[in-house]
Order: structure tokens, then C-alpha cells, then sequence
């Protein structure tokens, strides 16, 4: 039975979302911080490998089962970049400066296609090698300048889902989970652990 499990996080943000989303299930959840672990690099070619580098790499260390996460915005003009280099595709880790980069490098490229998306995946891996992958995915086009609102991080600004005329950033938090790359990944896991918990 899974009562506790390590997140490889150092995100204030996704720390308080998981621990509220296990919660309900009895599962306790430690981070990273908690155990005074370093972070993992980010060597990885995909975000599953990096996901799952993170998670096994805790697990074997500590000997509870890991629960880590990688994402990212993949940009079709420019051949899926920045794609798993998203956190640093921004200078300093300044996003305004990043979406700047994105949209003047989308001015460049030949390919005028706007369309892009989000990719999450969330990785669940225990002590003896056994693992679980979950994905999430979220289609939409780059804005032509970014649309900032009252929430969102990151590359949010320049993104708008299909179906909607207002990017993340604009949308409140509980909507853009319901059909975000993250919010879809964690879905899959909840039913993962709703079916280890009945
Ligand atoms: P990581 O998953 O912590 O390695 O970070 C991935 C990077 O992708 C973040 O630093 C953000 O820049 C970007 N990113 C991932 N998910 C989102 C999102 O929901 N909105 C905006 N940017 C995101």
C-alpha cells in the first residue's frame, strides 16, 4: 500500500497542488527539501527520460517511491523547441525575455505555423525499478504578442489553447487545469492511485 511517497520538487507551486491532490488518499507527501536532497540534472532528450531520471534517481536514494514531473513548450516554426530546454530557453530564467526570444524567433523562421503545445510528464517510480509514466498534452497556437492576465507563470502569456480566444495566463487557475498538459498528466495518475487504493 502507498502511504508515502517522496516528490522530486523543489516548486513551491506543484508541492502544495500534490500534497491537496493525495491528500484525500492518506498518502503523505515529502519533497526533496524535506530530505535535504540536491537537484537532479536534467540530461535527458525527452521529458520522459527526464521525468524519470529524477524520480529513480530519488527513489534508489531514499528507498520510497518517487513522484517527479518535466515539462515544457514545444513550438512547431521552430521544430519543437525550446521543448525540454524551456526553463532555460529563458535568459536568467526570465520569462518575459524568454517569450520575447520565442516570438522573435518565430519571426525568423521560414515556417509560419503558429501552432504549438504543452507537455507534461509525471513519473512514478519505486526503490526496486518498477515505474509509471503519465502524460498530458494540450494543443494551441502561439499569440502574435503576449496576453497577460491576473494568474499564470512561465510561457502562459503566449499560449492559447484550441477553442479559446484568451491565453493561460487569462484563465483562471481551476480552468486552466482542467485541460492543461499538467492537470490532463495528473488525472491519469489519480486513477492510477484510486485503483492501488480500492
Ligand atoms: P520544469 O518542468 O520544472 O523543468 O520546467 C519546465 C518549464 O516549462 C517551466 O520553467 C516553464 O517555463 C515551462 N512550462 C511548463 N509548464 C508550463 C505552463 O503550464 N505554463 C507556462 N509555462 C510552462
Amino acid at each position: 500500500m502507498l502511504k508515502e511517497i517522496l516528490f522530486a520538487s523543489h516548486n513551491a507551486g506543484k508541492i502544495t497542488e500534490i500534497k491537496q491532490i493525495l491528500a484525500p488518499f492518506g498518502i503523505t507527501v515529502k519533497t526533496a527539501a524535506d530530505m535535504d536532497l540536491p537537484d537532479v540534472e536534467e540530461t535527458g532528450t525527452t521529458f520522459a527520460e527526464n521525468s524519470l531520471l529524477k524520480s529513480q534517481t530519488i527513489a534508489k536514494a531514499t528507498g520510497l517511491p518517487c513522484l517527479a514531473d518535466d515539462s515544457g513548450l514545444c513550438v512547431d516554426a521552430l521544430n519543437g523547441a525550446p521543448g525540454v530546454f524551456s526553463a532555460r530557453y529563458a535568459p536568467n530564467r526570465d520569462f518575459d525575455k524568454g517569450m520575447d526570444k520565442l516570438l522573435a524567433e518565430m519571426a525568423q523562421s521560414k515556417n509560419k505555423s503558429r501552432d504549438a503545445h504543452f507537455c507534461c510528464v509525471i513519473s512514478l517510480s519505486y526503490p526496486n525499478g518498477e515505474y509509471h509514466l503519465f502524460e498530458g498534452r494540450v494543443d494551441g497556437q502561439i499569440a502574435m504578442q503576449k496576453m497577460f492576465g491576473a494568474d499564470g507563470f512561465g510561457y502562459d502569456p503566449l499560449f492559447v489553447p484550441n477553442g479559446y480566444d484568451c491565453s493561460f495566463a487569462q484563465m483562471a487557475k481551476v480552468e486552466k487545469n482542467k485541460i492543461s498538459h499538467r492537470g490532463r498528466a495528473m488525472q491519469k495518475l489519480l486513477e492510477y492511485i484510486k485503483n492501488l487504493v480500492e
